[in-house]
């Protein structure tokens, strides 16, 4: 889905049909807590092992459920006996696609499910691992043998699950066939006659998401009320989905994800484990828990597609770049057409005239692809910022100075200024942290003992995007206050965002505010997607204490025995969370929890609620970044190493310093693994993945961290709405391979255009070096 497409998915989802309300006007002047390194206040819930997660709800008379995976690609069950596994001690039931007829009600025609179909619809496999049956019984270990007894034989295709997506070549107008998604001027022409001339082509391969939390299902089914416990990325979206597919009064289902062990864009929209979850339990009138395992994840809960780009780009003896072209293929999945959207930055990262993003779908025989962190833009900077390495070296231009000549501050693609835009300031404050000065720019020449050191960079840009959100407020006698917005943390510190906020406004101490997030019975709030959930919420937050403050000082005037009583509401304020006369100082005041408990209240509640961001029309919205990576290449025993990675993020004013800290420090980590070691590997025989496992699908360790220094330049983005606050939470990957493989060539001559960067590359260069 492109990014477009996702915002728009976002507000169509959130708005309810309701039209969104202007922003809010409140200018705000950060005190000290914004901004600052606020410890996450759900912090001591996880190390303590009190945060429950999907997985962890245990109910009375609760039985698990373990889906049966096809042993082929392609192909149909030509028989499917469940009658031994039925006959095993504990089992309560085997769903097929021979008995599921009426299990469901819906398709969903609104909202986003991950597959367009419902699990065990028929007898068609189209990809390794197609859940073809699930087995419920009372204990785990019972399922897990009923599982395994289901017998199913097949009649088998031979599955395409070939890594060249050119061949064939996609039909143009066949559906999924090429399209153009950017295009200006007249690139081929320019590129015919540039003096010189980039043509490479790049590609990435299937990644799957590994959090550290798998997919997981607790389904409760009191009748008419369902109740899901979901490690999800959107309580919302998986309500209003699951709604439809069971066919249940909205008010009578509700998805709660109070912790997720992160998701990175997996868990963004729901899977089949849900639905046949909550099935399960409806039709044995039992709790169900389901819990996808290690192997699933590489076969049943999406990937990030493999995609293969071409780049073609021309530029003139100095520098300028005269034509860019990326034609590029993703693979998708048989049941989906999912568009990697890999041109999400190409159109408006450098200046150029002549310019062409195409797109084309390549059928496979895989799981259906979903977002994985900076879909889109990163693999497709990957094969942008390499290109763009190529020709600084073609040029003899350092590459830092030929992107700094190629800045533009405005949007070339949409013809909008840039609403903030420093990517400049980016490269500039990175060479100078990085120590870029010291760069020798031939091949090998940098050593350190018997170490070649290899310096590279890239550029990053993701979308700024900011969709519809509510809270509630309510502010209670005890001097404590309560957030709740059907949002939710995926682990990288909404909870304590929102606390900040509330604090920033109200003088309250974050310690005092309780945040109640993940529950889609809430206000109806973000998905923790796309790099919008801090954008997003903020300016409900703020509206919500607004309307909860106005509320409180409305009781003040009320209240018979209120030192306020009789004033009017308008000359007070509320600050240090004390009511006090304005122009007065606070200390003068009365703790608001003493007002509440004088009138005998129970609280004092505002909604809060906020919009789409009125200026996505009139500015282009990104966040930029540039990151430096130092590799060590021992020619000797043939080591790589990333040692050092310098990473400049401009994505507006930084709320809380720690957590953001923490996303670009992973995202550089995360850029380790893309750079060097993450691939799923496909069995060309079967379409099996055959390293669904973390022995053989290799993500980076601690052991393989490199020195990380996350520096934000903290220029507020004031048309993101107050604080200003880009989201972070993608654009910190979106450099960093091609930083990488840029350092890989500068340390070993060897380019490599096809991730991951394996030692082969290496050693069969070192090899062709010695038989010259
Ligand atoms: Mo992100 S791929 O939108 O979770």
């Amino acid at each position: 889905m492109h990014f477009s497409e996702f915002i728009a998915f976002i507000d169509s989802a959130q708005a309810n049909g309701k039209s969104a309300p202007p922003p809010n006007p409140v200018e705000t002047d950060p005190s000290a807590i914004i901004g600052a390194n606020v410890p996450r206040i759900d912090g001591p819930l996880k190390t303590t092992g009190t945060a429950m997660y999907a997985g962890d709800y245990n109910f009375p008379r609760m039985v698990y459920a373990v889906p049966v995976c096809a042993t082929i690609a392609s192909g149909k069950i030509r028989s499917l006996d469940a009658s031994a596994a039925e006959k095993l001690p504990g089992v309560l039931l085997i769903l097929h696609h021979g008995n599921t007829s009426g299990i469901y009600r819906n398709v969903p025609t609104s909202g986003r499910a991950s597959e367009n179909r419902p699990p065990l619809s028929d007898d068609t496999i189209s990809y390794w691992g197609q859940y073809v049956a699930l087995a419920v019984a009372e204990t785990f270990a019972q399922a897990n043998a009923a599982a395994a007894a289901v017998r199913v034989t097949y009649d088998a295709d031979k599955p395409n699950v070939n890594l060249n997506l050119s061949d064939p070549m996609p039909a143009i107008g066949a559906p999924g066939g090429p399209h153009i998604a950017s295009h200006r001027g007249d690139p081929d022409a320019a590129f015919a006659s540039a003096p010189v001339q980039i043509d490479y082509t790049y590609s990435t391969p299937v990644e799957t998401h590994n959090p550290m939390e798998m997919h997981a299902t607790t389904a409760v089914w009191r009748s008419p009320r369902l109740t899901l416990y979901e490690s999800s990325q959107g309580v919302v979206n998986h309500h209003g989905v699951m709604a439809q597919v069971l066919g249940l009064e909205p008010e009578n289902l509700e998805i709660i994800s109070r912790f997720i062990g992160s998701g990175f864009g997996g868990k963004l929209f729901p899977w089949p484990h849900s639905a046949l979850c909550a099935v399960a339990a409806r039709k044995l009138n039992r709790p169900v828990k389901l819990v996808v395992s290690r192997k699933m994840m590489f076969q049943d809960v999406g990937h990030r597609p493999r995609t293969q780009q071409r780049m073609r780009l021309g530029a003139s003896h100095d520098g300028k770049l005269l034509s860019l072209s990326q034609d590029y293929l993703n693979h998708t999945s048989q049941l989906d057409d999912i568009r990697e959207n890999c041109g999400e930055a190409t159109p408006f990262l450098y200046s150029t005239a002549n310019l062409r993003v195409s797109s084309g779908l390549v059928r496979r025989n895989v799981g259906t692809p979903t977002p994985m962190r900076g879909p889109g833009a990163v693999p497709g900077l990957f094969a942008v910022e390499s290109a763009m390495d190529e020709l600084a070296i073609k040029l003899n231009m350092d590459p830092v100075q030929l992107r700094l000549g190629l800045d533009t501050l405005t949007d070339e693609e949409s013809n909008k200024p840039f609403s903030s835009r420093h990517l400049k300031e980016c490269l500039q404050v990175g060479s100078e942290k990085f120590g870029w000065s010291k760069r020798t720019p031939q091949v090998g020449s940098m050593r350190d003992g018997d170490l070649i050191l290899g310096y590279g960079v890239a550029c990053a840009s993701w979308g700024a995007g900011r969709g519809p959100s509510q809270c509630s407020v309510t502010l209670l006698p005890d001097g404590t206050a309560r957030v709740t917005s059907a949002t939710q943390d995926i682990g990288t510190g909404t909870y304590t965002v929102i606390a900040q906020v509330v604090s920033d406004k109200t003088g309250i101490p974050v310690g005092k505010i309780d945040v109640i997030l993940g529950d889609s019975s809430l206000p109806p709030g973000p998905m923790s997607g796309g790099s919008t959930a801090t954008a997003s919420v903020m300016p409900a937050i703020l509206d919500g204490v607004d309307a909860a403050v106005k509320s409180m000082l409305e009781i003040a005037v009320h209240i018979p025995n209120s030192p306020f009583a009789g004033q009017k509401s308008e000359d007070l304020a509320l600050t240090n969370g004390r009511v006090h006369a304005k122009g007065q100082p606070d200390s003068s005041g009365v703790p608001y929890g003493d007002l509440l408990r004088m009138g005998n209240l129970a609280n004092a509640r505002g909604e809060g609620k906020s919009g789409a961001n009125p200026n996505a029309a009139k500015y282009s919205m990104h966040s930029f970044g540039a990151q430096f990576v130092e590799v060590q290449w021992d020619p000797g025993i043939a080591h790589l190493r990333v040692s050092r990675i310098v990473t400049v993020i401009d994505g507006g004013r930084i709320i809380n310093k720690r957590t953001a800290t923490n996303q670009c420090a992973g995202a550089a980590v995360m850029g380790v693994g893309m750079a060097l070691l993450e691939e799923t590997i496909y069995d060309q025989r079967n379409g099996a993945p055959i390293n669904s496992n973390f022995a053989d699908y290799i993500v980076p360790t601690s052991a393989d961290a490199p020195v990380i220094d996350v520096h934000f330049l903290d220029i507020p983005d004031p048309l993101m709405g107050s604080y200003g606050a880009r989201g972070i939470g993608e654009i910190g990957l979106a450099g960093v391979a091609p930083a990488i493989t840029s350092a890989v060539y500068h340390a070993t001559g060897v380019r490599v255009r096809e991730l991951p960067v394996r030692i082969e590359h290496l050693l069969a260069a070192s090899n062709d070096r010695r038989s010259l």
